[in-house]
């Protein structure tokens, strides 16, 4: 037996439901069966609960889980690079949130056996998505200034820390509860709820401002943070935290507000690429950059494995959650205050 989280259609958290299967899924020749250690909970995965994902096109039943790590249980006849008992993980966009799934031995990333699979899981989206942004895409130096909007969220955590590991300024805004753990870490905290919030990034910017903005707020913040940036700065807007958080409906209309939301602001980014001036907005979404790129993916993972086991990286786990208890964590991110990553426990 064994369990899998199913939106049985798209809707609030209560869609979900924890279904047991009584057969194991079995590889094909080309493919590995991993038993899942741990797996993802981020507020991408409410917006593909909710129908409002642009990038999946799939209508339910489906298992939720936008990334796993886990170890290998089963190889099909072909598959040499691994073997049972090797830790290895997967972006999928959905199916994480099983105890099995099978996988193309192809798309697998080798993950190092004695790192701590909950703290791995805290990487191959939202901290990827973090180094990608900050050395691929921004390729931020040291010594140079950034924002990070929303500095406590699961990406943003992973940019501010990632940030100052690499010798940049940091500056992010955050609710005032959470101004003390990221003074400690080393980054200016600005409450993004003060009326006064844009004139405080603007005078903790310099005179210079940001040489890059990594915006996963989305809207109006995209235009404050491009506002900040310096002469040839790069705006990096990667979400829509706020205008997605509490949009509840279903396919169709839901779908077509989330594809609305994209569509204006590419072309709204296109236009502010063409004002006088060199500042520049750069998009960035994982995996068709993983798609794009590969071996830049398989090479910065290996990176971000090295700060982990150094302990220079230091994944802010909010709380995990059993698998059996995915219904509460979805219904967590309604509330917002998480601080860093969720992650679904399947041990
Ligand atoms: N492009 C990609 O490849 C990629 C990868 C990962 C995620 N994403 C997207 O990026 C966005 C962020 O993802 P995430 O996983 O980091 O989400 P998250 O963990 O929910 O973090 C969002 C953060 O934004 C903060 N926030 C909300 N409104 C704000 C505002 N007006 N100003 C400043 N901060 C604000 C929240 O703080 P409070 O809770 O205190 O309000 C929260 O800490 C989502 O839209 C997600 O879908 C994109």
């Amino acid at each position: 037996m064994y369990r899998r989280a199913i939106v049985t259609q798209f809707g609030q958290p209560d869609v979900i439901q924890v279904q047991e299967e009584n057969t194991l899924p079995a590889p094909d020749s080309d493919e590995v069966r991993i038993r899942i250690e741990a797996s993802s909970m981020v507020f991408t995965d409410t917006l593909i609960r909710r129908g409002i994902y642009p990038y999946l096109q799939k209508e339910p039943p489906f298992t939720l889980g936008y990334d796993f790590t886990g170890v290998v249980d089963a190889v099909g006849g072909d598959v040499t690079a691994f073997k049972v008992g090797d830790r290895v993980a997967d972006v999928t966009q959905i199916g994480g949130n099983a105890d099995y799934i099978v996988r193309p031995a192809a798309q697998l990333i080798r993950v190092p056996s004695h790192l701590n699979p909950v703290q791995v899981e805290t990487l191959l989206l939202s901290g990827m998505t973090a180094y990608q942004m900050l050395h691929r895409i921004a390729q931020v130096k040291p010594g140079q200034r950034i924002l990070v909007q929303g500095g406590m969220g699961a990406v943003g955590n992973m940019l501010v820390q990632l940030g100052l590991l690499h010798g940049l300024d940091v500056v992010t805004t955050v609710s005032a509860d959470n101004f003390a753990p990221l003074r400690t870490l080393g980054a200016e905290a600005v409450d993004y709820r003060t009326s006064d919030a844009v004139q405080q990034l603007r005078t903790l910017g310099g005179r210079d401002g940001y040489h890059a903005a990594f915006d996963g707020v989305g809207l109006s913040s995209f235009r404050r943070s491009f506002g900040l940036l310096a002469p040839e700065g790069t705006l990096v807007p990667y979400g829509f935290v706020a205008p997605a958080r509490n949009v509840t409906l279903k396919t169709p209309l839901g779908s077509l507000i989330g594809g609305a939301m994209f569509a204006s602001s590419s072309a709204l980014f296109s236009l502010w690429s063409r004002l006088p001036g060199n500042r520049s907005v750069k998009g960035y979404d994982l995996v068709s950059y993983r798609r794009e790129f590969p071996q830049a993916y398989t090479q910065d993972i290996q990176q971000m494995f090295a700060l982990l086991e150094t302990r220079q990286l230091n994944p802010l786990i909010h709380r995990t959650y059993p698998l059996h208890q995915i219904r509460q964590a979805h219904t967590a991110f309604s509330q917002g205050g998480i601080r860093g990553r969720i992650v679904i426990s399947h041990l």
